[in-house]
C-alpha cells in the first residue's frame, strides 16, 4: 500500500504503523483509485529507466535528448554559470520593484526577458516551457485539423497515436526517404488534400526525430502552401543553434515566414540550448495583425495560462535574461552552442568512420548528412533490441539515437555494435 500525497510517496505506512490507518487506507484505495490502471511508461524515459538497472560498465543511453560532453557528463554551460552567479543574489522580482508583489505576472513579462524573441522574431510574451500546451490549447479550440511532419509533437495537442496526420511519406518508416524525397515535396504533394485553416505543426530547426530539414527552398516552397491555405503555421523550435551552430542561421525559416506575412506562432525552449532543463524556461510568441489584436490574442493566453502554471518559475528565466542581454554573456553563450552543435557534429562523422572500420558495407551517409542532436540511423526495430540486448545501449525503437549521448570513448564500441547487428 503507497500512499501519495503533495507528489511523495509514503510507502507502507498503513502496514506499519497502525492497523486501524491500513482498514482506512484500504478504504481509500478501493473506493477512489481501485480502478486506476497502470499507464503505459514513457518511450523515451522507459528507455532511461533501463538503462540506469544496467550493470555493464560499457553501458550507453542513446535515448535522452539531453546534451552531454565528450566525458558523458551534463554539461552546464560557463554562460549560465556566470548568469547564474549575477541573479543568485536577485531577491525582488522584476514585480516586486515595482511595488508589485513577490512573483512574477502570469505571462512572465520581466523586461529583459522579452529579449528573448529577439532570438527569433520581434513581438510578444515569453512564458516558461511548456508554452505548446498553451497555444495548442487555443488553437485546437479555434482550428481543429492538424498537421505535421514526421515527428510533430500531436500529443501536444491532446492528440494520441494517428489523429493528427503526418505530412511525409509515411512517418517514421519512411523518415530516411525525407532525405531524398524532402518533407515539402511530401507536403506540397497532399496540397490539394489538406483542409483551409488546418493547423500546421512544424520543427523550425534539427527537426526531432529524422535530423532532416526542409532546405531554403523548400520552407519557401511550405510557407507558399500555407499562404494559399491559409494555414495556421505553428512553430516549435527547441533546438535553435543545435543545426548548424548558429541561432540565427537556425531561425530563418521563421523569420522567412513572417517576411511572407504569415502570422506564425513560435515555442522556443532552452531546455536544450542552454542546458535548463529543469528550469522550464522557454518563450511563446505570436505574430499578430497589429496592436490591438496582439492585446486580444494576449489577454487569452493569460486566461489560459492562469489556471495552468498560473505564474512562471523566476530562477531560470532570470538566467536565460541575464545571458540575451548581457552583451558579453550572450556571445560567450553563441560560441558555447556553437560549440555544443560542433561535438554532435564531430561525433556523427566518427561514427561513420569508425562502421566503415568495422567493415560495414552499409551506406550510412545519412548519420553524418543529418543535423541536430538527434540520428535517425534506420536500425530497424529487431535490431535496436540486440543492441540493448547484447551491447546494452538503450534508444528508442524507432532507430533514433541522440549523438549528444556519444563521446570519443565510447563511439568505437557503438560502431562495432551497429555493425554487429546489422551485417
Ligand atoms: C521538438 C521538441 N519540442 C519541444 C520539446 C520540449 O521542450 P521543453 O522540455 O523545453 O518544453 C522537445 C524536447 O523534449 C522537442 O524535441
Amino acid at each position: 500500500m503507497a500512499l501519495l500525497h503533495s507528489g511523495r510517496v509514503l510507502s507502507g505506512i498503513a502496514n506499519t504503523f497502525h492497523p486501524g490507518l491500513a482498514a482506512a487506507a484500504s478504504a481509500r484505495a478501493s473506493s477512489w483509485w481501485a480502478h486506476v490502471e497502470m499507464g503505459p511508461p514513457d518511450p523515451i524515459l522507459g528507455v532511461t529507466e533501463a538503462f540506469k538497472r544496467d550493470t555493464n560498465s560499457k553501458k550507453m543511453n542513446l535515448g535522452v535528448g539531453a546534451y552531454r560532453d565528450d566525458n558523458g557528463k551534463p554539461y552546464v554551460l560557463p554562460s549560465v554559470r556566470k548568469a547564474g552567479g549575477k541573479t543568485a543574489g536577485t531577491r525582488r522580482t522584476w514585480s516586486s520593484r515595482r511595488g508589485g508583489s513577490h512573483w512574477e505576472a502570469c505571462e512572465g513579462r520581466c523586461p529583459k526577458y522579452q529579449a528573448s524573441r529577439a532570438k527569433g522574431l520581434r513581438r510578444h510574451p515569453p512564458v516558461p516551457t511548456g508554452n505548446g500546451h498553451v497555444s495548442p490549447a487555443r488553437a485546437r479550440c479555434a482550428r481543429p485539423p492538424l498537421l505535421g511532419l514526421p515527428g510533430g509533437r500531436f500529443s501536444l495537442f491532446g492528440l494520441r497515436g494517428k489523429s493528427g496526420r503526418t505530412c511525409s511519406r509515411g512517418g517514421t518508416e519512411d523518415a530516411l526517404d525525407v532525405c531524398e524525397a524532402p518533407a515539402m515535396a511530401a507536403l506540397c504533394g497532399c496540397d490539394e488534400k489538406i483542409p483551409e485553416q488546418s493547423v500546421l505543426l512544424l520543427h523550425a530547426c534539427a527537426h526531432n526525430p529524422t535530423g532532416v530539414d526542409p532546405r531554403p527552398e523548400q520552407w519557401k516552397e511550405i510557407a507558399a502552401v500555407v499562404k494559399k491555405k491559409n494555414l495556421f503555421a505553428f512553430f516549435d523550435m527547441a533546438y535553435q543553434g543545435f543545426a548548424s551552430g548558429d541561432g540565427d542561421k537556425d531561425a530563418w525559416a521563421v523569420r522567412h515566414f513572417i517576411e511572407q506575412g504569415i502570422n506564425v506562432c513560435l515555442c522556443q525552449s532552452y531546455a536544450k540550448n542552454m542546458g535548463l532543463y529543469g528550469e522550464r524556461v522557454g518563450a511563446f510568441t505570436m505574430i499578430c495583425k497589429d496592436a490591438d489584436e496582439a492585446k486580444r490574442v494576449e489577454s487569452q493566453l493569460k486566461i489560459l495560462i492562469r489556471p495552468m502554471y498560473s505564474n512562471p518559475p523566476l530562477n531560470g528565466a532570470r538566467i536565460a535574461s541575464t545571458i540575451l542581454t548581457t552583451p558579453d554573456l550572450r556571445k560567450q553563450w553563441l560560441q558555447e552552442v556553437k560549440g555544443m552543435a560542433d561535438r554532435i557534429i564531430g561525433m556523427r562523422t566518427q561514427l561513420v568512420s569508425n562502421l566503415k572500420k568495422e567493415g560495414s558495407s552499409h551506406n550510412w551517409q545519412h548519420i553524418s548528412d543529418q543535423i541536430g542532436m538527434f540520428c535517425f540511423t534506420g536500425l530497424k526495430p529487431e535490431q535496436v533490441e540486440r543492441l540493448t540486448k547484447e551491447f546494452s545501449i538503450y534508444m528508442t525503437k524507432d532507430g533514433r539515437i541522440s549523438v549528444a549521448g556519444v563521446t570519443s570513448s565510447n563511439v568505437g564500441y557503438l560502431a562495432h555494435a551497429i555493425h554487429q547487428v546489422t551485417k
